[in-house]
Protein backbone atom coordinates (compact mmCIF):
# COMPACT_ATOMS: atom_id res chain seq x y z
CA UNK A 1 0.00 0.00 0.00
CA UNK A 2 1.50 3.67 -0.87
CA UNK A 3 2.37 5.69 2.10
CA UNK A 4 -0.07 8.70 2.60
CA UNK A 5 0.92 11.86 4.09
CA UNK A 6 -1.58 13.85 6.03
CA UNK A 7 -1.69 16.21 3.55
CA UNK A 8 -3.75 13.49 1.08
CA UNK A 9 -5.95 12.87 3.95
CA UNK A 10 -7.19 16.65 4.08
CA UNK A 11 -9.80 16.43 1.18
CA UNK A 12 -12.13 13.66 3.22
CA UNK A 13 -15.05 16.09 4.65
CA UNK A 14 -15.58 16.75 8.32
CA UNK A 15 -17.58 14.53 9.55
CA UNK A 16 -19.83 15.47 12.93
CA UNK A 17 -17.72 15.75 16.71
CA UNK A 18 -16.68 12.52 17.78
CA UNK A 19 -15.68 11.83 21.72
CA UNK A 20 -13.90 8.34 21.42
CA UNK A 21 -12.75 6.46 24.69
CA UNK A 22 -9.76 4.59 23.58
CA UNK A 23 -9.69 1.66 25.81
CA UNK A 24 -8.88 -1.78 26.86
CA UNK A 25 -7.85 -3.24 30.56
CA UNK A 26 -5.40 -4.89 29.61
CA UNK A 27 -1.80 -2.95 30.06
CA UNK A 28 0.47 -2.43 27.49
CA UNK A 29 -1.95 -2.62 24.58
CA UNK A 30 -0.95 0.36 22.57
CA UNK A 31 -3.96 2.70 24.43
CA UNK A 32 -1.54 5.95 25.05
CA UNK A 33 0.15 5.07 21.51
CA UNK A 34 -2.49 5.11 19.40
CA UNK A 35 -4.31 7.94 21.75
CA UNK A 36 -1.27 10.17 21.16
CA UNK A 37 -0.67 9.14 17.25
CA UNK A 38 -4.22 9.23 15.78
CA UNK A 39 -4.52 12.75 18.06
CA UNK A 40 -1.64 13.97 16.03
CA UNK A 41 -2.78 12.19 12.63
CA UNK A 42 -5.90 13.93 12.75
CA UNK A 43 -4.75 17.30 13.95
CA UNK A 44 -2.17 16.86 11.12
CA UNK A 45 -5.45 17.50 8.67
CA UNK A 46 -7.00 20.28 10.16
CA UNK A 47 -9.30 19.14 12.72
CA UNK A 48 -9.42 20.07 16.32
CA UNK A 49 -7.99 17.63 18.36
CA UNK A 50 -8.41 17.49 22.57
CA UNK A 51 -6.67 14.54 24.64
CA UNK A 52 -7.98 14.19 27.43
CA UNK A 53 -5.36 12.01 29.86
CA UNK A 54 -7.57 9.52 32.19
CA UNK A 55 -4.64 7.91 33.32
CA UNK A 56 -2.30 8.52 36.39
CA UNK A 57 0.33 7.26 34.86
CA UNK A 58 0.16 10.30 32.67
CA UNK A 59 1.68 8.84 29.73
CA UNK A 60 -0.45 10.28 27.08
CA UNK A 61 0.23 13.69 28.76
CA UNK A 62 4.41 13.02 28.83
CA UNK A 63 4.47 11.56 25.02
CA UNK A 64 3.14 15.24 23.95
CA UNK A 65 5.78 16.99 25.68
CA UNK A 66 4.00 18.02 28.75
CA UNK A 67 6.37 18.66 31.63
CA UNK A 68 5.08 17.17 34.60
CA UNK A 69 5.91 20.28 36.84
CA UNK A 70 3.49 22.34 34.45
CA UNK A 71 0.45 20.37 34.94
CA UNK A 72 -1.19 23.05 36.87
CA UNK A 73 -4.57 22.15 35.76
CA UNK A 74 -5.08 18.18 35.00
CA UNK A 75 -8.05 15.52 34.33
CA UNK A 76 -8.31 15.29 38.11
CA UNK A 77 -9.62 19.12 38.50
CA UNK A 78 -11.78 18.10 35.63
CA UNK A 79 -13.15 14.99 37.22
CA UNK A 80 -14.04 16.46 40.81
CA UNK A 81 -15.47 20.11 39.15
CA UNK A 82 -12.43 21.97 40.22
CA UNK A 83 -11.82 23.17 36.95
CA UNK A 84 -13.74 23.59 33.60
CA UNK A 85 -12.40 22.28 30.10
CA UNK A 86 -11.40 25.54 29.09
CA UNK A 87 -9.29 25.60 32.17
CA UNK A 88 -7.68 22.55 32.23
CA UNK A 89 -7.13 21.98 28.07
CA UNK A 90 -3.49 23.58 27.16
CA UNK A 91 -2.22 23.70 23.66
CA UNK A 92 0.72 21.11 22.77
CA UNK A 93 3.57 22.46 20.27
CA UNK A 94 1.07 20.64 17.62
CA UNK A 95 -0.59 23.24 15.70
CA UNK A 96 -4.43 22.29 16.52
CA UNK A 97 -4.00 19.68 19.13
CA UNK A 98 -4.64 20.44 22.99
CA UNK A 99 -4.60 17.96 26.14
CA UNK A 100 -5.96 17.81 29.38
CA UNK A 101 -3.13 16.32 31.07
CA UNK A 102 -2.91 13.99 34.21
CA UNK A 103 -1.22 13.94 37.56
CA UNK A 104 -0.88 10.98 39.80
CA UNK A 105 -3.58 13.61 41.76
CA UNK A 106 -6.35 11.19 39.58
CA UNK A 107 -5.52 7.78 41.38
CA UNK A 108 -7.57 9.36 44.25
CA UNK A 109 -10.00 10.43 41.99
CA UNK A 110 -11.91 7.21 42.01
CA UNK A 111 -12.19 7.02 45.95
CA UNK A 112 -13.07 10.91 46.27
CA UNK A 113 -16.13 10.09 43.52
CA UNK A 114 -17.39 7.00 45.41
CA UNK A 115 -20.36 8.32 47.10
CA UNK A 116 -20.68 11.36 44.44
CA UNK A 117 -23.84 12.26 42.60
CA UNK A 118 -23.67 10.96 38.92
CA UNK A 119 -20.14 9.58 39.56
CA UNK A 120 -20.26 8.57 36.09
CA UNK A 121 -20.91 11.63 34.59
CA UNK A 122 -18.41 13.71 35.80
CA UNK A 123 -16.31 14.12 32.69
CA UNK A 124 -19.82 14.34 30.31
CA UNK A 125 -21.12 17.22 32.54
CA UNK A 126 -17.41 18.78 32.47
CA UNK A 127 -16.75 18.22 28.53
CA UNK A 128 -20.17 19.99 27.47
CA UNK A 129 -19.93 22.75 30.69
CA UNK A 130 -20.61 26.46 28.67
CA UNK A 131 -20.55 24.12 25.40
CA UNK A 132 -16.76 24.04 25.79
CA UNK A 133 -16.85 20.74 24.13
CA UNK A 134 -17.82 22.84 20.86
CA UNK A 135 -14.38 24.08 20.14
CA UNK A 136 -13.11 20.47 19.22
CA UNK A 137 -14.00 18.26 15.72
CA UNK A 138 -12.25 15.41 17.96
CA UNK A 139 -12.36 14.05 21.31
CA UNK A 140 -9.73 11.56 22.45
CA UNK A 141 -9.60 10.08 26.04
CA UNK A 142 -6.60 7.62 26.91
CA UNK A 143 -8.00 5.34 28.95
CA UNK A 144 -5.99 3.96 32.11
CA UNK A 145 -5.48 -0.25 32.17
CA UNK A 146 -8.85 -1.03 34.61
CA UNK A 147 -12.37 -0.98 34.19
CA UNK A 148 -12.94 1.40 37.09
CA UNK A 149 -15.03 4.32 37.75
CA UNK A 150 -12.60 6.29 35.88
CA UNK A 151 -13.33 4.36 32.58
CA UNK A 152 -16.64 4.35 33.42
CA UNK A 153 -17.04 8.16 32.72
CA UNK A 154 -14.66 7.68 29.66
CA UNK A 155 -17.21 5.09 28.21
CA UNK A 156 -20.24 7.45 29.53
CA UNK A 157 -19.02 10.79 28.27
CA UNK A 158 -17.73 9.18 24.78
CA UNK A 159 -19.82 8.14 21.73
CA UNK A 160 -17.57 5.24 20.63
CA UNK A 161 -14.36 3.17 21.95
CA UNK A 162 -11.88 2.29 20.17
CA UNK A 163 -10.03 -0.67 21.32
CA UNK A 164 -6.46 -1.43 20.45
CA UNK A 165 -5.55 -4.86 20.51
CA UNK A 166 -2.39 -6.78 20.72
CA UNK A 167 -1.01 -9.36 18.48
CA UNK A 168 -0.92 -11.60 21.20
CA UNK A 169 -2.02 -15.00 22.39
CA UNK A 170 -4.72 -14.17 24.75
CA UNK A 171 -5.71 -11.36 22.66
CA UNK A 172 -9.72 -12.15 22.98
CA UNK A 173 -9.91 -13.09 26.50
CA UNK A 174 -10.06 -9.40 28.04
CA UNK A 175 -11.80 -8.03 24.88
CA UNK A 176 -15.42 -10.19 26.25
CA UNK A 177 -15.15 -8.44 29.78
CA UNK A 178 -14.44 -4.88 27.81
CA UNK A 179 -17.46 -5.68 25.62
CA UNK A 180 -19.78 -6.69 28.44
CA UNK A 181 -18.87 -3.15 30.09
CA UNK A 182 -20.21 -1.19 26.88
CA UNK A 183 -23.18 -2.94 27.34
CA UNK A 184 -23.66 -1.90 31.25
CA UNK A 185 -22.78 1.25 30.21
CA UNK A 186 -25.38 1.52 26.92
CA UNK A 187 -27.76 0.20 29.20
CA UNK A 188 -27.38 2.06 32.79
CA UNK A 189 -25.58 5.78 31.43
CA UNK A 190 -25.48 5.98 27.42
CA UNK A 191 -27.48 4.52 25.19
CA UNK A 192 -25.88 6.17 22.25
CA UNK A 193 -22.08 4.29 23.06
CA UNK A 194 -20.62 2.45 20.19
CA UNK A 195 -17.62 0.38 19.10
CA UNK A 196 -16.29 2.26 16.50
CA UNK A 197 -13.04 -0.14 16.05
CA UNK A 198 -10.35 -2.13 16.98
CA UNK A 199 -7.30 -1.85 15.63
CA UNK A 200 -4.26 -4.51 16.09
CA UNK A 201 -1.46 -3.32 17.52
CA UNK A 202 2.38 -4.61 17.57
CA UNK A 203 2.09 -6.75 14.89
CA UNK A 204 5.10 -8.98 14.35
CA UNK A 205 5.31 -10.17 10.57
CA UNK A 206 8.12 -12.24 11.24
CA UNK A 207 5.28 -14.22 14.35
CA UNK A 208 3.10 -16.57 13.01
CA UNK A 209 1.79 -16.05 16.39
CA UNK A 210 0.49 -12.63 15.16
CA UNK A 211 -0.97 -13.55 11.67
CA UNK A 212 -3.11 -16.27 13.82
CA UNK A 213 -3.93 -13.98 16.10
CA UNK A 214 -5.34 -11.09 13.67
CA UNK A 215 -7.45 -14.21 11.44
CA UNK A 216 -9.01 -15.44 15.15
CA UNK A 217 -9.65 -11.38 16.19
CA UNK A 218 -10.87 -10.40 12.13
CA UNK A 219 -13.06 -13.59 12.71
CA UNK A 220 -15.22 -12.99 15.85
CA UNK A 221 -15.27 -9.48 15.06
CA UNK A 222 -15.45 -9.37 11.66
CA UNK A 223 -15.70 -5.93 10.09
CA UNK A 224 -15.29 -4.09 13.19
CA UNK A 225 -11.83 -4.44 12.97
CA UNK A 226 -9.80 -1.89 11.06
CA UNK A 227 -7.94 -3.46 7.94
CA UNK A 228 -4.90 -1.22 9.05
CA UNK A 229 -2.57 -2.86 11.25
CA UNK A 230 -0.31 -1.13 13.88
CA UNK A 231 3.07 -3.19 13.68
CA UNK A 232 5.79 -3.99 16.18
CA UNK A 233 7.81 -0.77 15.36
CA UNK A 234 11.19 -0.28 17.76
CA UNK A 235 10.72 3.79 16.00
CA UNK A 236 7.06 3.84 18.08
CA UNK A 237 8.98 2.77 21.33
CA UNK A 238 11.42 5.70 21.36
CA UNK A 239 9.24 8.66 20.43
CA UNK A 240 7.69 9.13 23.98
CA UNK A 241 11.28 9.46 25.79
CA UNK A 242 11.83 12.23 23.36
CA UNK A 243 8.40 13.93 24.31
CA UNK A 244 7.03 13.50 20.43
CA UNK A 245 4.74 11.79 19.24
CA UNK A 246 5.92 8.99 16.51
CA UNK A 247 4.49 10.71 13.58
CA UNK A 248 6.90 14.07 14.74
CA UNK A 249 9.72 11.68 16.07
CA UNK A 250 9.77 9.89 12.60
CA UNK A 251 7.33 10.16 9.75
CA UNK A 252 8.34 7.99 7.56
CA UNK A 253 9.21 4.91 10.08
CA UNK A 254 6.49 1.89 9.58
CA UNK A 255 4.57 2.54 12.79
CA UNK A 256 3.86 6.23 12.14
CA UNK A 257 2.43 5.50 8.55
CA UNK A 258 0.82 2.99 10.19
CA UNK A 259 -1.58 5.27 12.36
CA UNK A 260 -1.66 7.85 9.73
CA UNK A 261 -3.74 4.82 7.55
CA UNK A 262 -5.74 4.10 10.62
CA UNK A 263 -6.68 8.13 10.47
CA UNK A 264 -7.87 7.99 7.32
CA UNK A 265 -9.27 4.43 7.85
CA UNK A 266 -11.15 6.26 10.61
CA UNK A 267 -12.78 8.88 8.86
CA UNK A 268 -13.55 7.07 5.98
CA UNK A 269 -15.50 4.70 7.58
CA UNK A 270 -16.80 7.84 9.49
CA UNK A 271 -17.79 8.97 6.13
CA UNK A 272 -19.67 5.80 5.16
CA UNK A 273 -21.51 6.15 8.25
CA UNK A 274 -22.39 9.49 7.85
CA UNK A 275 -23.70 8.55 4.28
N1 LIG B 1 3.61 -0.56 17.54
C1 LIG B 1 4.48 -0.55 18.53
N2 LIG B 1 5.76 -0.98 18.33
C2 LIG B 1 6.66 -1.00 19.35
N3 LIG B 1 6.39 -0.58 20.59
C3 LIG B 1 5.16 -0.15 20.85
C4 LIG B 1 4.13 -0.10 19.85
N4 LIG B 1 2.99 0.38 20.41
C5 LIG B 1 3.29 0.63 21.69
N5 LIG B 1 4.57 0.32 21.96
C6 LIG B 1 5.26 0.43 23.24
O1 LIG B 1 4.66 -0.52 24.13
C7 LIG B 1 4.49 0.04 25.42
C8 LIG B 1 3.00 0.05 25.78
O2 LIG B 1 2.34 0.92 24.88
P1 LIG B 1 1.26 1.97 25.40
O3 LIG B 1 1.81 2.74 26.53
O4 LIG B 1 0.75 2.70 24.23
O5 LIG B 1 0.16 0.96 25.92
P2 LIG B 1 -1.05 1.26 26.91
O6 LIG B 1 -2.12 0.30 26.55
O7 LIG B 1 -1.37 2.68 26.90
O8 LIG B 1 -0.40 0.89 28.31
P3 LIG B 1 -1.07 1.12 29.76
O9 LIG B 1 -2.11 0.05 29.87
O10 LIG B 1 0.06 0.97 30.73
O11 LIG B 1 -1.64 2.50 29.75
C9 LIG B 1 5.11 1.42 25.38
O12 LIG B 1 6.43 1.33 25.82
C10 LIG B 1 5.06 1.78 23.90
O13 LIG B 1 6.08 2.69 23.53
MG1 LIG C 1 -1.54 4.04 28.50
Amino acid sequence: MPDRSPDSLAAMPTPGRRIVAVANQKGGVGKTTTTINLATALAAIGRRVLVVDLDPQGNASTGLGIDRNSRAHSSYELLIGAAGLRESARPTAIPKLSIVPSTVDLSGAELELVDAEHRCFRLRDALYADHAIDDYDYVLIDCPPSLNLITLNALTAADAVLVPLQCEFFALEGLSLLLKTVERVRANFNPELEILGVVLTMFDRRNRLSDQVAADVRGVLGDKVYDTVIPRNVRISEAPSHGKPALLYDLKCAGSQAYVRLASEVLRRERKRAA
